[in-house]
């Protein structure tokens, strides 16, 4: 699915360079590296405050303990998403509401969110899955409505963009409230191990958030709040630091991919190429596709059979997972969710495939497909 050793061939020598200058310095744990990287994303992303810490999972918490929400309020967030958006919320005593998500975009309904809404609910929490916005111009607009937090899981999305109507375009994870990403390997921009993010533009809240991160001090052993430890290290950082550099090509090799894949399959009914809505630029952590009137699991164990991977993400939304039972989650009705979940099939998508792999990978698809 990725090949993030053929990419680190090409940086190699900057990335251990950047690896043995930290070895050198002994600075492990908070090292100057870690600070330098944190500006360096976000002059990127452009946001006031970047605060990194252990991984996204942890971001999505440090996020929500800083917001100060109170056991029994109410987050809304897909349930088609990954697992750590909705067990975060559950971790905390909070209680998620399953909202539908749009069957193009994969990503929140605001139709269905502003049917979700009650006395109780203080956050919305928009994925944006597979590297396509959630439609944050409308989600925006409902939040400033019924005084909301905006939690933006930018886990699978970091460098992709929202283009509000009146032109203006932001970088995903920096609209709401506040952002949060994740440096997990296989990531647009992975580090050779766990890392996380959280970006905000409200100066008290990054205060709190880098607080939280850091068992609640803000001077040494003095400590104001409960918090806990989420530290990204500084081998991630320098790694990271130098990936960045490259995270526009990055970017670029998975949208000239995305296209590759977009022109074998036009005109083939059976597959629904991702949809690149208007007001986003796609950066395509994964590129994933919708299977119509022919057998997903089939075409899934097809392709493993040709050497080829494939990955269904995910095979049980959130509503259907035996951690949400207490939520009596069987009583939902979410048929977009459960339409998706039986239909998607991600294909090989990383910065390294050339056309020989594309060509290899569309054509068994749509020998499956087409027989
Ligand atoms: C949508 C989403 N949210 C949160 C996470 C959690 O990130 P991490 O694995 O770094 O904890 C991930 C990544 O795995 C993700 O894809």
């Amino acid at each position: 699915m990725v090949d993030t050793q053929s990419q680190y061939q090409k940086i190699r020598h900057e990335v251990d360079t950047a690896i043995q200058e930290v070895i050198d310095s002994s600075a492990f744990i908070n090292g100057k590296i870690v600070q330098a990287f944190a500006i360096n994303l976000a002059n990127y992303v452009n946001v006031k405050h970047v605060i990194p810490c252990a991984n996204g999972t942890d971001a999505l918490q440090v996020a929500m303990m800083a917001l100060d929400l109170q056991p029994g309020d109410e987050v809304i967030t897909p349930s088609f998403t990954y697992i750590a958006t909705t067990e975060v919320v559950a971790l905390l005593k909070l209680r998620p509401v399953f909202v539908e998500v749009d069957a193009d975009t994969f990503c929140l309904d605001p139709a269905a969110i502003r049917r979700a809404i009650t006395p109780k609910t203080k956050a919305i929490v928009p994925v944006h899955l597979y590297g396509h916005s959630a439609q944050m111009e409308q989600i925006m607009d409902i939040a400033r409505e019924f005084n909301l937090y905006v939690i933006e899981d930018n886990a699978q999305a970091i460098g992709a963009e929202y283009i509000f109507s009146n032109g203006v375009i932001k970088k995903t994870g920096t609209i709401g409230t506040v952002g949060t990403t994740s440096f997990y390997p296989s990531k647009n921009l992975g580090a050779f191990g766990d890392g996380g993010a959280i970006f905000t533009n409200d100066d008290e809240l990054a205060v709190k958030l880098k607080m939280i991160a850091n068992h609640g001090q803000k001077k040494r052993y003095y400590h104001d709040m409960v918090g806990c430890n989420s530290r990204l290290d500084s081998i991630q950082a320098a790694i990271l630091n130098e990936k960045l550099k490259h995270l526009d090509a990055y970017i670029e090799a998975r949208r000239n991919a995305a296209d590759f894949y977009d022109n074998a399959f036009s005109g083939c009914e059976q597959i629904q190429t991702p949809t690149r809505a208007a007001y986003c630029n796609h950066v395509f952590h994964q590129y994933t596709i919708t299977l119509k009137n022919v057998s997903r699991d089939g075409l899934h164990q097809f392709l493993s059979e040709q050497g080829i991977p494939s990955m269904i993400y995910y095979p049980v939304p959130s509503h259907r997972q035996k951690m949400f039972e207490y939520l009596n989650t069987d009583e939902l009705d979410m048929p977009v969710t459960d339409w998706l979940t039986g239909r998607v099939l991600s294909l090989p998508m990383h910065t390294e495939l050339d056309e020989e792999q594309l060509s290899y990978i569309s054509s068994k698809v749509l020998q499956f497909v087409n027989r």
